[in-house]
């Protein structure tokens, strides 16, 4: 991947570092809708994004009117199940802010999973409205890490890490060990940028193994955006095994 469309922010504390992502998704915001007439932004799961998603609920100039909120994965639980990022997401800011419900696009977590799977690819093509052989254009995918060095339900040594054409698989694994939908890597390695969201010193080893060595056998490695950017959004403890020549060249 090109090093001028690759970033690593640090920023001091966990505060911080949510303020800034919600920063980064309102000037996403306000570009896409000024440029495209709409915001195609994909957020991740886990609990790291949840003080972020919680300061959207409070940045009045995020043009809500054009913004369509999808997920990078989804945990096949009832919504009112803790673990379900739809669930959190609404809790934390959807269910607060002026976005119309018909541009909030869950993955269908209540379905059989192959045809849950299925569903969202539909969707998808029909909202991006796309030919056989295209791929939804985001413009922003949110990540997040796992120890293990997966990303959205990516998990290593799974099938789904080979998948070259379909948008979304039903896989199973992670912490809850569940069935769940997550994007393909054809899907977010579209995206006109992506931004993985670490934070906390017990991920600063798989950070610095992905970023600094690229070790393919975490998912994460395989982040390569086409032609958009990526950027490494990190709290001090993530980046804390980063070396500093690491920090200064990006
Ligand atoms: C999920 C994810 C997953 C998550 C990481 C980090 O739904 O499980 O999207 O990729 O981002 O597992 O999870 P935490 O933020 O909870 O550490």
């Amino acid at each position: 991947m090109k090093k001028e469309r690759l970033r690593i922010i640090v920023e001091e504390n966990k505060e911080a570092f949510s303020q800034k992502g919600a920063r980064l998704f309102e000037q996403k915001a306000l570009e896409s809708v000024e440029k495209e007439g709409h915001f195609m932004v994909a957020l991740s799961g886990g609990t790291t994004p949840r003080e972020m998603h919680k300061s959207l609920a409070s940045r009045a100039s995020i043009p809500w009117q054009g913004v369509h909120i999808f997920w990078g994965d989804e945990r096949c639980v009832p919504v009112s199940d803790p673990s379900s990022n739809y669930g959190t997401a609404w809790e934390d800011f959807l269910g607060k802010v002026p976005l119309p419900p018909e541009q909030i696009h869950p993955m269908p977590a209540h379905m059989a999973p192959a045809q849950g799977a299925l569903s969202y690819e539909r969707e998808l093509r029909q909202i991006f409205n796309l030919r056989q052989r295209e791929f939804p254009l985001l413009d922003l995918a949110f990540l997040g890490l796992g120890k293990d060095g997966h990303t959205a339900s990516l998990f290593p040594g799974q099938d789904s890490l080979e998948e070259r054409v379909r948008f979304v698989v039903a896989v199973k694994g992670g912490d809850p060990d569940v069935d769940r939908l997550t994007l393909t890597f054809p899907v977010i390695n579209r995206a006109r940028e992506v931004i993985i969201m670490v934070s906390g010193r017990e991920k600063s080893g798989v950070v610095q193994a992905v970023i600094e060595a690229g070790e393919e056998k975490f998912p994460a490695s395989r982040i390569r955006p086409a032609s958009g950017g990526l950027t490494w959004l990190l709290d001090r403890e993530a980046a804390s095994t980063l070396a500093e020549e690491t920090l200064s060249s990006y």
